[in-house]
């Protein structure tokens, strides 16, 4: 298949078009690069051996997408491109609207259009909100508590409407859990700009010296030892995901999971990176962090079912993984 992948110079976006192009198919790339750099597209070929044809245009530009389907004949569309950062979602909620809505609306109308029948959206754990756990891809949605996580359950609606009023056009909304690690090679990872939210790239920041502690947000959970409960996955186990999702697609709305099924605790990660990696990481407990909740983990029975799909790596895996990437990140 010919496709065109959206926020490909990304942290998830590049690590699948690695699995994309190793699957033999091909890639166009559209990029605006306001959270990645145009080297990523460069080691994404260096990894496989294979060429991309990259665009560096904002997918909210309906003139310039119209130019990139005109220009392409795509079986399909895997839409990565969008805000992420929960926390600056809450202060500039129009930024996010705007960015990742429009941005889906125009790629599927260019695919109505140019009849393009494969979109792949991702989506995320965030909107099953406080559902128990394990969370179950037929669970009525709950709110979520934050712009971010409110555009992944609008995308996903209008996804759907617009699935069911062209019956040709067919959508994988995967829902991904906890994206971490980097590929073995050590070239592409995340890379967040300034201070990182979220854990594992936070603490690769500690182990290398340039945060002094981490800190724990709570102790005091529900949970095996009181600190959060996640499904971390391996990001090129995730990309793997989206490769099976593509290569399956051909009817109507499919909902996946892309999670591992199993919950790990915080301090439960902290102690395989020490472990794996033989470096300390200081840290303090401190207050929970509004708007967390005790614990997310997947069920991932339908994944596995329908797309003969799973998580290979664990936990050991993903600290390596992104201890390697971080160090040679700024060499
Ligand atoms: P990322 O920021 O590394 O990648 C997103 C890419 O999209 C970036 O390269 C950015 O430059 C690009 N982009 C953003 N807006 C754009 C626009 N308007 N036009 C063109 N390019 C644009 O993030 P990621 O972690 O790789 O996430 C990819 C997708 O997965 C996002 O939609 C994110 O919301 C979703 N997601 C991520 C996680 C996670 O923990 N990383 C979890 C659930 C869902
Ligand atoms: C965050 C987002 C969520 C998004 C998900 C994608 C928030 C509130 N939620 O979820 O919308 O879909 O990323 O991966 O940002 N932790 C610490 N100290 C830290 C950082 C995190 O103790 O410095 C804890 C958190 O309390 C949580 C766990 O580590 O228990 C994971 O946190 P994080 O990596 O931010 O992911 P989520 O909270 O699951």
């Amino acid at each position: 298949m010919n496709i065109l992948v959206t926020g490909g110079a990304g942290y998830i976006g590049s690590h699948t078009c690695v699995e994309l192009l190793n699957s033999n198919h091909s890639v166009v790339i559209v990029d605006n690069l306001i959270n990645s750099k145009v080297e990523s597209i460069e080691k994404i070929e260096r990894i496989t051996g294979k060429k991309i044809i990259f665009y560096e245009k904002d997918v909210t530009n309906e003139e310039a997408v119209d130019k990139i389907f005109n220009n392409h004949k795509f079986d399909g569309v895997i839409h990565f491109a969008g805000l992420k950062a929960v926390g600056e979602s809450v202060s500039k909620p129009l930024d996010y609207y705007y960015n990742n809505l429009v941005s889906t609306m125009i790629l599927s109308k260019a695919c109505i259009k140019y009849n393009v029948n494969k979109f792949v959206f991702s989506s995320s754990a965030t909107v099953y909100g406080e559902n128990k756990v394990p969370f179950v891809e037929t669970m009525k949605l709950l709110k979520t508590t934050n712009p971010y996580g409110e555009t992944k359950a609008m995308s996903e609606r209008i996804l759907t409407d617009t699935s069911l009023a062209n019956v040709d056009f067919s959508v994988a909304l995967l829902r991904y859990f906890n994206p971490v690690g980097a590929h073995e090679s050590g070239l592409i990872g995340e890379a967040p700009n300034g201070i990182p939210n979220n854990l594992m790239p936070y603490i690769t920041k500690v182990a290398k010296g340039e945060l002094k502690k981490l800190s724990i947000f709570g102790d005091d959970y529900d949970t095996v030892d009181g600190t959060g409960v996640r499904d971390y996955i391996h990001v090129v186990d995730l990309a793997i995901g989206h490769v099976k999702a593509i290569e399956k697609l051909d009817n109507g709305v499919n909902i996946y999971n892309l999670g591992t099924g199993k919950g790990v605790s915080v301090l439960e990660i902290v102690n395989a990176f020490k472990e794996e990696n033989d470096i300390d990481i200081p840290y303090e407990i401190v207050e929970r962090r509004p708007g967390d909740i005790a614990s997310s983990y997947a069920d991932v029975e339908k994944a596995k079912k329908e797309l003969n799909w799973e998580a290979k790596k664990g936990i050991k895996e993903m600290v390596k993984d992104s201890w390697r990437f971080e160090k040679n990140y700024s060499i």
